[in-house]
């Protein structure tokens, strides 16, 4: 039976909710990742060092094998000594939502010019800038290519300050990240890389996979599966997973978010192996995302094995993603 050994992975975007969930979730992901990093948009969000310390012991509890790196939600009321206790915990970057642009993001930012005095301290004090690239208002398809100007905006004024462009949903944001400096990265998730519009509306309103920023074109799924398998170190893995229960998800409102953490490496294993590019999946996973935050690559390893097995409905009342599909590579 053919194997395959692969560094222990990091997940450079990840949500892990709240309450009792919170352990099932983190343990989940724990599976198959060694470090992950961890989204702030709980309610309410993580923007003080006791909620992110409170919110990181409770990861630790449920899943002791799991580093989890923290991040804050920015706002524009952060002070320098805010930061300085940030960094003096550990926490790595700073997440920017646009207001009411995805879940819990109505307490996000709606003046962009308003957080430079906050951005220009995370530049000198060595944050990563994370971001949720999309401008609220502006038609669903369209809302990441209205915000790259935004982006280049912060690269150009804020030279020195790490940007990662996340969840790239678009040919256009491939193409922006690509032509802007080494500063600025984009994360890549398993449902841009394998997913359309086709796959949320195209037979039938598939509301697991609702997302945001939303399933693009086919011409957009191309660009961003040759960012990943190209090998190119600006683009790394960040999943995005998010979980919602099933009732959240399966209503007249519902709820936008796909939980990929059960799935992830089989699946990026079976894309990878696909293109022929499984010599540039290590990297992907688990190079080129910790040399751009500065950690460093991990010395533990995984095995996958080629044996089939089904994907179950639903995992803790979230009907993940490929639910009742059969996938060929299983965990050892
Ligand atoms: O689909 C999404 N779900 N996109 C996000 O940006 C947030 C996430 C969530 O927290 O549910
Ligand atoms: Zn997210």
């Amino acid at each position: 039976m053919s194997t395959l050994k692969l560094p222990l992975p990091d997940d450079f975007h990840v949500h892990l909710r709240q309450g009792d969930a919170l352990a099932d979730y983190a343990r989940d992901i724990a599976c198959q990742f060694g470090r992950i990093l961890v989204m702030p948009n709980t309610v309410p969000a993580l923007s003080t060092t006791e909620s992110i310390l409170n919110y990181k012991n409770a990861i630790l509890s449920a899943a002791p094998n799991l580093e989890p790196l923290m991040t804050f939600k920015i706002h524009s009321g952060l002070t320098s000594s805010d930061l300085e206790s940030f960094k003096a915990m550990g926490v790595v970057a700073g997440k920017y939502y646009p207001a009411g642009v995805t879940t819990n993001s109505e307490d996000g930012v709606s003046d962009f010019e308003s957080i430079f005095p906050v951005v220009s301290m995370m530049e000198k004090m060595g944050f990563v800038f994370s971001v949720h690239a999309e401008e609220p208002n502006v038609f669903c398809l369209d809302r990441e290519t209205a915000f790259i100007p935004k982006i280049k905006t912060l690269a150009q004024k804020f030279p020195k300050l790490r940007i990662v462009f996340e969840h790239v949903s678009t040919a256009a944001a491939v193409k922006a990240v690509l032509e802007m400096p080494s500063t600025v990265a984009g994360t890549i998730t398993v449902h841009h890389l394998t997913m359309t519009l086709e796959d949320l509306i195209g037979d039938a309103l598939r509301p697991h996979h609702f997302c945001k920023p939303i399933l693009k074109l086919p011409s957009d799924r191309e660009a961003i599966r040759k960012a990943a398998f190209s090998g190119n170190p600006k683009f790394f893995f960040g999943s995005d997973s998010a979980p919602h229960k099933q009732e959240k998800k399966e209503c007249a409102y519902g709820a936008a978010g796909i939980y990929s953490a059960p799935v992830l490496l089989p699946i990026l294993v079976r894309e990878f192996e696909k293109e022929n590019a499984l010599d540039k999946l290590p990297n992907f996973i688990a190079g080129y995302g910790a040399d751009f935050y500065g950690l460093p690559r991990t010395t533990r390893e995984i095995q996958l094995v080629k044996k089939s097995w089904t994907v179950p409905n639903l995992i803790h009342g979230v009907v993940p993603l490929a639910a009742g599909k059969t996938l060929e590579w299983s965990l050892l």
